[in-house]
């Protein structure tokens, strides 16, 4: 089964959409500020995109665009700037970040009660450890997936392809949490289809157009395809060579339409649980 996101992810977004209204009675609207350093063409897709999905909500979002020459020092002090502003509830670096810019360091110098992408180490950690934290959005995103349809995740197989910061890494954790079985491979692991081909769950982060292959893929296993590739004719293709695949497949994601539509609904999650701690804190500030 083709697992298209459009219903799942229009779930949530219309219960944050009426949780908004209720709250925007009494109170300002949640507010996200995304910063944008320099003119990355993808960046800016996926910028636009989130800002959109704002809009449609009744989230307010502001993007701050800065040249991609930038100094660290000085982008260090336009976060430090939203940090302390109170009508910021969330805020986004866009990643990558160029090259003379660590983003490490620029990762911890947001609030952490800011931070929606759930990526400063105060979350990870957190998150590792099954505590109250934010989840970055696209692993978030992921398990929702299996939420939706039921898929029950203990004692299987899953096998990740890719160990990047932003989406193997957490769900390790996250799949663990359900007594899933954890495989990490990347791009030295030996023989990497002797290890795709036990997934029950194969998910794939890498960023290599049609990397995994039907004979990588076992019959009936749930595909999660999570690499967006801009072909030579401008389409989008997934890491999974998704027409020699999707048959064998109980469930698999499309690209376009799979997981980068969850990304989004779950950034806009994200910012109304920063929104409303926000609220919380304040209201008790007051009291
Ligand atoms: N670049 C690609 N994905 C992401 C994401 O989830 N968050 C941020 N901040 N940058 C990204």
């Amino acid at each position: 089964m083709i697992l298209y996101t459009k219903d799942i992810s229009d779930n949530i977004r219309n219960s944050i959409k009426d949780e908004i209204i209720q709250y925007t009675k009494n109170f300002r609207a949640p507010h996200l500020v995304v910063v944008l350093v320099g003119t990355d063409s993808a960046s800016i897709k996926y910028v636009n995109a989130k800002k959109r999905a704002c809009e449609e909500i009744g989230i307010v979002s502001s993007v701050i665009e800065l040249e991609s020459d930038i100094s660290e020092k000085h982008l260090l002090a336009e976060i430090e700037k939203l940090n302390c502003d109170e009508g910021v509830d969330a805020i986004l670096v866009q990643l990558p970040l160029p090259k003379h810019i660590n983003t490490n360091t620029v990762i911890m110098a947001i609030n952490q009660k800011k931070d929606v992408d759930g990526f400063h180490p105060h979350n990870v950690g957190h998150s590792l450890l099954g505590l109250d934290c934010i989840t970055p959005c696209t692993p978030k995103g992921i398990m929702r997936l299996f939420d939706a349809v039921g898929y029950d995740l203990e004692g299987k197989n899953v096998v990740i392809v890719g160990r990047s910061n932003i989406v193997s890494k957490p769900l390790i954790g996250l799949f663990l949490e359900k007594n899933a079985t954890v495989t990490i491979t990347h791009s030295k692991t030996r023989d990497l289809k002797q290890h795709t081909k036990k997934a029950d769950v194969l998910v794939v982060a890498v960023g290599k157009a049609k990397l995994i292959t039907s004979e990588m893929v076992k019959e009936g296993a749930f595909v999660v395809d999570v690499g967006i590739n801009v072909m030579e004719n401008g389409k989008l293709c997934g890491d999974v060579d998704f027409d020699n695949v999707y048959e064998k497949c109980a469930f698999i994601t499309p690209v376009p339409k799979g997981v980068g539509v969850m990304t989004i609904t779950m950034l806009l999650y994200n910012t109304m649980l920063l929104y409303k701690n926000n609220l919380e804190n304040f209201n008790r500030n007051k009291i």
